[in-house]
């Protein structure tokens, strides 16, 4: 199959969303990671997707919506929770995920036999006219192969999806950079299950309380099952191996110095720049961690175009604010191990 690479333009979206309500799979920008969309309402759509992308039949795809009032087609009406509405009108559209318990008009290759459906309504202006033109909602998951960093650019989507799916739509660099927060409401209380660019602070201003499901900073223990499917699969691998150091940042030089080798690389700020004798990654200033999602897969990436780099070490970013989803994605891709310099 060849891949049509689309541009933004009103031609552009038109084409996709025929393309869409024909049943064919189109990447598309939204302003977290770019999707892979497939008409959410057509069950053979949907499964094209899990083809694509090689992604495990368990794991579900969230409902893209581009107008509020569509949560009452895919959310059992009787039990769309008050907090929904509330974050809604506070964060939508925008990078954030709500789960609630579905309707029958969400199919099962969507929720994956699940009772419950993921539910986002994106700011990115694309994403919302190409659902419009399809006029159907759109089932999709990040537009990567499975286990691959998630696609920040048409150009990464095209790397992983050439003569795999109908067309990709150039929307240009995502903003945010790294995927939405999910939240379920589907339990008693409020729980984040993948952080992003809605922080939980941010969410707890709304809520109250809030909890953070523990596969958020942990490995997921022998045996127990993940909240969210997604979770459980090896995420955000770049091929060379991702080692976290916790250290301060004098310590951190030195660390990497005295392990400077020409397969040795690091996965840095801009200030280290200078002082680093081996292969530099850099995810901006120093402490901005906004900057560290928004660079973070494009840099994962391009370690990727590097073969013969086998070892990029990072620090342990913070869990505040939008630091949280870096800690996720980076604490995945380094297979949950820490390397303690303060030990
Ligand atoms: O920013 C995003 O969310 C992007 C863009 C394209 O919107 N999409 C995205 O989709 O990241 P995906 O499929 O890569 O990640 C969705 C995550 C998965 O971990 C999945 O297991 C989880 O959400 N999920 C989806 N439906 C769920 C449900 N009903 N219950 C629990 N987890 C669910
Ligand atoms: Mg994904």
């Amino acid at each position: 199959m060849k891949t049509l690479l689309l541009d933004s333009s009103e031609a552009g979206i038109k084409k996709a969303g025929e393309i869409l309500r024909d049943g064919g799979l189109v990447g598309i920008p939204t302003e977290t990671v770019y999707g892979l969309a497939a008409n959410a309402l057509n069950a053979k759509s949907v499964l094209k997707i899990f083809a694509a992308k090689g992604r495990p039949a368990d794991n579900p795809l969230i409902v893209h919506i581009a107008d509020f009032d569509d949560i009452k087609r895919f959310a059992l009406v009787s039990e769309i929770p008050k907090a929904a509405v509330k974050l809604a009108e506070k964060f939508w559209p925008g990078p954030l995920t709500m789960i609630m318990k579905k309707s029958d008009a969400v199919c099962n290759e969507v929720s994956a036999g699940l009772d419950t459906v993921a539910i986002r309504f994106p700011s990115h202006p694309v994403a919302q006219a190409i659902i419009r033109a399809a006029d159907v909602p759109l089932a999709a998951p990040s537009a990567n192969l499975s286990g691959s960093p998630s696609p920040t650019t048409a150009m990464h989507v095209m790397n992983d999806m050439n003569g795999k799916i109908e067309a990709v739509v150039d929307g240009g660099v995502c903003d945010v950079g790294v995927e939405s927060t999910v939240i379920t409401l589907a339990g008693d209380t409020p729980r984040v299950l993948r952080p992003g660019g809605v922080t939980v602070e941010q969410l707890a201003e709304v809520l109250g309380k809030v909890d953070v499901d523990d596969a958020v900073l942990h490995k997921l223990a022998d045996g127990k099952r993940a909240a969210s499917p997604g979770m459980k699969y090896k995420h955000y691998a770049p091929k060379a191996n991702v080692k976290l150091l916790k250290c301060s940042d004098d310590a951190y030089i030195e660390y990497i110095n005295s392990h400077a080798a020409s397969d040795v690389a690091a996965l840095c700020c801009d200030e280290d720049i200078p002082f680093l004798k081996v292969k530099t990654f850099s995810l901006g200033k120093r402490g901005d961690y906004l900057s560290q999602a928004h660079r973070l897969f494009d840099e994962l990436r391009k370690l990727d175009e590097n073969p013969d780099v086998k070892v990029a070490y990072s620090r342990l970013p913070s869990v505040d604010g939008v630091g949280m989803a870096v800690y996720n994605r980076l604490i995945r891709a380094a297979g949950f191990e820490v390397i303690d310099l303060e030990k």
